[in-house]
């Protein structure tokens, strides 16, 4: 362990890392850790430094929980479909083609663990990191006040076959209506890929919509995403960068455009993979440089429900934003107790497909099997050099514009 070494370059990068005696507030018996703003309160796990809980009001002043999660933090490591609900994906968010990839001229096998085949028996590539990536542990709360929590890992060297040890801190604060983040990683040992993110499921009217237990209704737009990554049929990209043409199924950037307003269009068949249609997909976020992400107006993403009237504008230094639609999710994962309706049996306490939206800030996905692509200093660490940050922040705001 490098914790103090480690804690020493933090204090060094002036981050927000409070004393370790500030551990105010234990778990509560649901193994939650509650932070409080005026307009927000969270609670996050140990398990994957998940985000749990999310109440906001909505429109009518009614506390709504707007992540999918689980009642308490020992049924996340027990649940068999492992979702990523809420966790940070590590140490390599998202899919690594072929489970390889090179740092200076030597290659190295990474755990695969998605699209088994005869061939390649475990999978044919890794999603997140690999069957015990960084949101199968739990992670050491380091500091946790009011309103903000701080979570380490330290991640051996040649777990799941990536090089070196790498030391993480993830530390999520609450002000008025903000969430904000900030995941920063160090490579102690050796040169690594490092991609982290932030795996919340969303639906902004607590899955309490009377009217539609969907979020095809809700409203996206990503102004700065005229461009994404093309996959092929497993969602892997290809190394193509394809234009989102205005008007197309992928056009979220000309205007504000409903979830579900282009998916009876043939171009939708097949866009998140074989046979799927909905979202799983890599958007670039190409801003003018120089930029100030947190500038007031500049979010990357604006989600909106009309029902809720809650509105998530979404500020990052990241520079590509995955959307996924959970066309996946078949009712079988349940809601919280915070969340959904009660006796309504058009309305069952569980996800149905297309129930919610899964919102990553991160850089350009697979970008370590793209040098072509020039993201080698985003995704590549080493000792003595620059960390990995991601910043991020989400402001919720009231909308009470009907869908358009
Ligand atoms: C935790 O939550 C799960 C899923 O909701 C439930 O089945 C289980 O009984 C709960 N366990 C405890 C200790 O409350
Ligand atoms: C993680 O912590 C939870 C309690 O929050 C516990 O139930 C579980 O066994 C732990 N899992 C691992 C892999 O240590
Ligand atoms: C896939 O990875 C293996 C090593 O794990 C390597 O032998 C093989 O050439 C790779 N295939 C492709 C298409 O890159
Ligand atoms: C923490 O936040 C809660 C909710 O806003 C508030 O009731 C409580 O007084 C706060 N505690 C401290 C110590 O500030
Ligand atoms: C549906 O929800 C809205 C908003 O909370 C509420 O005003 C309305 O009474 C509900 N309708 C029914 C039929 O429950
Ligand atoms: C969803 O939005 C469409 C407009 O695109 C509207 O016609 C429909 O009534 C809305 N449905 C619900 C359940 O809000
Ligand atoms: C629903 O999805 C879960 C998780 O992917 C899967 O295990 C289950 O077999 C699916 N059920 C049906 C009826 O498709
Ligand atoms: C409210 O949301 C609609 C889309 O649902 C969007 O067109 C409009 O710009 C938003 N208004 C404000 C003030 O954020």
């Amino acid at each position: 362990m490098r914790l103090n070494a480690s804690l020493a370059v933090l204090g060094a990068l002036s981050l927000p890392i409070a004393s370790a005696d500030s551990t105010t507030n234990g778990p509560d018996e649901n193994g939650l850790y509650w932070i409080h703003s005026e307009g927000l309160s969270a609670a996050f796990i140990t398990y994957g430094a998940s985000i749990s809980r999310l109440l906001v009001n909505d429109q009518y002043g009614i506390k709504r929980d707007i992540v999918a999660g689980f009642d308490n933090a020992s049924y996340y490591g027990i649940d068999g479909q492992h979702p990523h609900l809420g966790g940070v994906p590590g140490r390599y968010a998202n899919r690594i083609q072929n489970s390889t990839f090179q740092i200076d001229g030597a290659s190295f096998s990474v755990d695969p663990n998605e699209n088994p085949t005869e061939a390649a028996p475990k999978g044919a590539n890794t999603l997140h990191g690999g069957h015990d990536g960084w949101d199968y542990r739990n992670f050491t709360v380091v500091s946790h006040t009011n309103d903000s929590i701080t979570f380490s890992i330290v991640d051996p060297d040649g777990k799941e076959g990536f090089p070196g040890e790498v030391v993480s801190y993830i530390t999520y604060t609450v002000r008025d209506h903000t969430w904000d983040f900030k995941m920063v990683a160090l490579a102690t040992t050796k040169k690594t890929p490092i991609m982290l993110s932030s795996h919340a499921y969303w639906n902004l009217d607590g899955f309490a919509n009377n009217d539609t237990n969907t979020v095809l209704n809700h409203t996206l737009y990503l102004p700065y995403s005229g461009q994404r990554v093309g996959v092929d049929n497993i969602l892997i990209p290809t190394g193509d960068i394809l234009a989102n043409k205005k008007g197309s199924v992928n056009d979220f950037w000309s205007a504000p455009k409903q979830i579900g307003a282009s998916l009876n269009d043939p171009e939708a068949e097949g866009n998140c993979g074989l046979d799927c249609i909905g979202y799983d997909n890599c958007w670039l976020v190409t801003r003018e440089n120089p930029y100030n992400w947190r500038d007031e107006g500049n979010y990357i993403a604006r989600l909106h429900s009309p029902w809720s009237g809650i509105q998530l504008d979404i500020y990052s230094d990241q520079e590509a934003f995955q959307v996924y639609s959970c066309h996946g999710q078949n009712g079988t994962l349940t809601l919280k107790e915070t969340q959904g309706l009660n006796d309504n049996p058009d309305f069952p306490r569980t996800i149905p497909k297309y129930g919610c939206l899964v919102l990553e800030v991160e850089d350009w996905i697979d970008g370590i099997n793209h040098p072509e692509w020039g993201r080698a200093d985003k995704q590549i660490f080493g000792p003595g050099g620059d960390p990995y940050v991601l910043q991020a922040s989400y402001v919720f705001s009231i909308n009470t514009t009907a869908s358009s």
